[in-house]
């Protein structure tokens, strides 16, 4: 498969048990997204590795800080050789374009993906934060920063991929976590769709943690999603 849609969040403590995840899935089939967790506790060993056995990885580090330090982060992960990166949007205009400008000098360009809202903030918390626009309208605010700024993409939930490729177009890649399998256990996921249903609306790239990672059998369900995806008809996908 050239360009599989799956990334996997490989939510591990440690270096041996994200090994031995990554161990139980296969390059062809998926991607693997490091986060803050494991990459605090590992460190590029991490990556290094994960790219050794073949796999492209998403380092999901949100950078947010001052414009010349998320440059220097994004050049110092886009040198690691990552596939997929990404920063806060709300990290404002000349942070965006510092990071954008950081990758486009890098030897080989990531993708570079914006965060909008955290999904975890509620509409109160984003009054408390002085917020006054609906949260939906933010979303849309953020990633039009990103687009403006050059961005490759944005992570936003599969709800609002169909309007969001509408108004950016289908080359601005949408990046969409909290997906379930029909039948799976929610965990903490609230609005979720599953693997096709994503792809249908307009994502890119869905990003499944649990759903694979504490199946007793990831390979099998991995091979199931790709398939199932592989069904949908071309004129239905929206990217
Ligand atoms: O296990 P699960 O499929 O819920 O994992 C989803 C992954 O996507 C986790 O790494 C989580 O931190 C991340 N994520 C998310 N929701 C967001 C952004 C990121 O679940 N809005």
């Amino acid at each position: 498969m050239k360009d599989p849609r799956i990334i996997v969040a490989i939510d591990a403590p440690s270096l041996d048990e994200a090994l031995r995840l990554a161990a139980r899935l296969k390059p062809e089939l998926c991607r693997l997204k490091v986060g803050k967790e494991l990459f605090t506790a590992c460190g590029p060993a991490i990556i290094e590795k994960l790219m050794a056995l073949g796999f492209q990885v998403f380092l999901d580090l949100k950078f947010h800080d001052i414009p010349n330090t998320v440059a220097g982060a994004c050049a110092a992960a886009a040198s690691l050789g990552v596939w997929m990166l990404n920063v806060h949007a709300s990290g404002g205009p000349r942070m965006l374009d510092a990071a954008r400008e950081a990758v486009d000098k890098s030897a080989q360009r990531p993708l570079l993906i914006a965060v909008t809202v955290l999904t975890s903030l509620q509409q109160e918390d984003l009054f408390q934060l002085g917020f006054v626009e609906e949260p939906q309208a933010l979303v849309f605010r953020l990633a039009g920063l990103a687009r403006e700024a050059g961005f490759d993409g944005v992570v936003c939930s599969a709800h609002e991929a169909a309007p969001m490729k509408e108004r950016f177009g289908r080359d601005f890649r949408l990046v969409t976590p909290g997906i379930r399998l029909a039948g799976d256990a929610m965990g903490d996921q609230r609005r979720v769709m599953t693997p096709q249903e994503a792809v249908q609306a307009g994502s890119d790239y869905v990003v499944i943690g649990r759903s694979i990672t504490a199946s007793d059998d990831p390979l099998s369900r991995l091979l199931t999603i790709n398939s199932d995806l592989a069904a949908i008809p071309l004129r239905s996908r929206i990217g």
